[in-house]
């Protein structure tokens, strides 16, 4: 072999292609194969080889080098990726009896009594990612982020050796492959035993050890911690040559992605339950932790069918395991009170290990759920943990009750700001009336106005906020974006006189003040959907947010509509009911939430929403009804199609309606719709505007 300093650069290009196909080749043999075709030394002789040449002519390091695989540049924030096709979550069912309803309502909705195939998938508790391929070669990897935007983990992602770079033969032009990024057990046991001898922080479970390797700016890091991967779906692609989940997984399986073994074809309940019941048993022992099962149609042209709710799609489901438990006692019970002010009653624990993570307290919901379990503190209990919930108490053990067990009083006034805690007729939960006056109250209002899913400031922390609001810094959303200001005082940041200079305080200098400002800068705009969660409106979680943001399109229509009490459009949103509404427009009836929104808007802007996910149809935005049988696809399936381009689909014919689709046998609304004029489409004709 030629020394490195000999070579040409036609012969190191050659050589460095030479390098990165058969360490790739070693990689699937290693790792999919169980079955190494080059030695340690071999590998790591390859791996050196290529280093030098790199280092002497980096202009050729290729984008499937694998000197990737050992982690790159230090970033100081991640890039933000947007996703094509969202990252959906699945619902949750917890009984064969749940998956039973869910196969029937798949075959409802189909208007079928035939058999359908269901794939079986371990549900591997980890993270998902999304791998995108152009013309074969790997460009761009993200996290699930929100589901609409996840962030860029490319550099990261490239240290897994078990995901491909470069995937050869018949492969789409534009393919994204998604799966889970997970940390073995063997690996997180190993990573926790040597924080531990180095005094760090360990992980509570694998996942958040995976989560926090994955979600790291320096990819060195991840790339020393080891993390696995399974494929198991896909984003945009060009072609999708496969009809079935099987076959697609036969496809990951050639193109050299890693596919869980444990997948299953089912095709009845029966071998569903057995396949649980088998899996349940295999689980501890597993190299992996699971949580359940995923049930998907096999079929692909039914999946198109069945499409998708606002965040899981019709064809997927869940199967939970069910909750792991343990002994503990009631060491003490105390209220927190919430960012809508609800009295919350929190038991603190003795430390107990619940399937693998130490819970130390557990939530007790409301008052009437402590007489109904008859909780008492000094108790010993059973606590359950089920995935990321905050663990519950099941039930008391009476028998092993002290005589000196202390019933818990609920408390009538706030415990933090001492004003009325009143519960309304037919609610469970209790309410401090203190409002924003109420520092628990503002709190964790602001508290939820900078976490992950609202504007997502990562250097305001709890503590941080709680501090800042208790010191007077911040008192309210607004003030953050004019801390920056206040800070300098209008004079020179080192100077004496007025200003905050935060950089004076204990624990803080002038970089962390720096990057304190950067991080509250770079969120002066916002998307819509994230700015209308921000606000922590009682009910409006971001899903419900998304789903605002969709119907209104910018922040001026909604509040404008709101503070007029103008709920029509409101109400008329799949997905919106009575008491939402309720909350919603009182939200905007309160002089000091306006306050903060009007304060807001003069320090930051909102973007306007655009519908990434739906094509504009001629059916967007229209009134549409339907009466009479549907031939090719049920009334629900056609209900959902519309929706999803963006209609709204109403029960009876009026003036409003756009258009009325009319199936075989129609009776009287087809004819009010001829009396009115309405434009009357046949089933052939709605399919084909659906389409278009
Ligand atoms: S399919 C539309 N398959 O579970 C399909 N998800 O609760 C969406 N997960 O975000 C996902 N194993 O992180 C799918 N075999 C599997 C999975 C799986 C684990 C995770 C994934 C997803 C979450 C949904």
């Amino acid at each position: 072999m030629k020394r490195v300093e000999e070579l040409s650069k036609e012969e190191a290009a050659t050589e460095l292609k030479h390098i990165a196909e058969e360490m790739a080749k070693s990689d699937i043999a290693y790792y999919q194969d169980d079955d190494p075709y080059l030695t340690d030394s071999q590998y790591d002789s390859l791996k050196t080889r290529n280093q030098q040449i790199e280092a002497r002519f980096p202009e050729l390091i290729r984008s499937d080098s694998p000197s990737h695989r050992i982690g790159a540049t230090i970033k100081s924030e991640f890039g933000k990726v947007a996703h094509r096709f969202p990252m959906l979550s699945l619902g949750d069912v917890f009984s064969i009896d749940e998956v039973d309803d869910f196969v029937m309502t798949v075959k409802r909705f189909l208007n079928t009594a035939e058999n359908i195939d269901f794939m079986a998938e371990p549900k591997i508790d980890g993270l998902s990612f999304s791998a995108r391929y152009e013309h074969g070669r790997f460009v761009q990897g993200a996290t699930r982020g929100d589901g609409t935007t996840g962030e860029d983990i490319t550099a990261n992602l490239k240290t897994i050796r078990q995901l491909p770079l470069v995937i050869q033969g018949n492969v789409p032009d534009i393919l994204e492959i998604r799966g889970e990024v997970y940390m073995s057990k063997a690996d997180f046991f190993a990573l926790n035993k040597k924080y531990e001898a180095e005094g760090k922080k360990t992980f509570a479970n694998p996942r958040n050890a995976a989560a926090g390797s994955l979600r790291q700016l320096d990819s060195k890091i991840t790339a020393e911690r080891n993390l696995s991967l399974f494929a198991y779906t896909w984003g945009e692609v060009s072609q999708r040559p496969w009809h079935t989940q099987q076959e697609f997984f036969e496809y990951l399986k050639k193109w050299g992605f890693p596919t869980n073994p444990l997948n299953t074809l089912c095709h009845s309940l029966q071998e569903i339950e057995n396949n649980f019941k088998n899996l349940m048993e295999k689980r501890a022992s597993l190299p992996y932790d699971i949580d359940g099962i995923v049930y998907k149609v096999n079929d692909i042209a039914l999946q198109e069918r069945l499409g998708f709710l606002t965040r899981t799609p019709r064809w997927a489901i869940a199967h939970k395991f069910p909750a792991e438990q343990a002994l503990t006692t009631i060491k003490n019970i105390r209220i927190q009170v919430g960012r809508t002010g609800a009295l919350t009653p929190v038991a603190d624990l003795e430390p107990v290990n619940v399937g693998g993570v130490i819970v130390s307290h557990a939530t007790l919901h409301n008052e009437d759920e402590i007489k109904r379990k008859n909780i008492r503190i000094g108790d010993t209990v059973v606590i359950q943990r089920a995935g990321d919930v905050i663990p519950q108490v099941v039930q008391v053990i009476t028998e092993k009750r002290l005589a000196d067990s202390q019933e818990f009083i609920f408390p009538q006034t706030c415990p933090i700001c001492g004003a009325h805690a009143i519960r309304e007729e037919d609610e469970a939960v209790r309410r401090c009336t203190g409002g924003l006056t109420c520092p628990a109250q503002a709190i964790e209002r602001i508290i939820h106005f900078v976490s992950k899913d609202a504007f997502d400031i990562a250097g305001l922390g709890e503590k941080i906020v709680e501090d800042f609001y208790k010191e007077n810094i911040i008192k309210n959303p607004a003030e953050i974006f004019t801390l920056e200001e206040r800070n300098h005082g209008g004079e020179d940041l080192f100077s004496a006189g007025q200003g905050l200079h935060l950089e004076r305080k204990e624990g803080w200098g002038k970089k962390s003040v720096e990057n304190l400002f950067k991080a509250i800068n770079e969120k002066r705009t916002i998307s819509l959907p994230r700015f209308i969660y921000a606000l922590g409106i009682r009910q409006i979680g971001s899903a419900t947010a998304l789903l605002l943001a969709k119907n209104y399109g910018n922040f001026t229509a909604l509040q404008n509509d709101m503070i007029q009490k103008e709920t029509g459009k409101l109400v008329s949103i799949d997905g919106i009911g009575a008491s939402m509404a309720t909350d919603i427009v009182e939200f905007f009836q309160e002089e000091h939430n306006l306050k903060i929104i009007n304060d807001l808007l003069q320090q930051i802007s909102i973007e306007e929403y655009v519908d990434t996910t739906n094509y504009a149809s001629p059916l967007t935005g229209k009134t549409i009804v339907f009466t009479g049988t549907l031939e090719q696809m049920t009334r629900s399936e056609a209900k959902a199609k519309a929706q999803n381009l963006g209609a709204k689909v109403a029960g009876s014919v009026s003036k409003l309606t756009d258009f009325v689709i009319v199936g075989a046998d129609a009776g009287s609304k087809a004819k009010k719709a001829q009396e009115l004029g309405i434009t009357i489409l046949s089933e052939a004709e709605f399919l084909e505007m659906a389409n278009l």
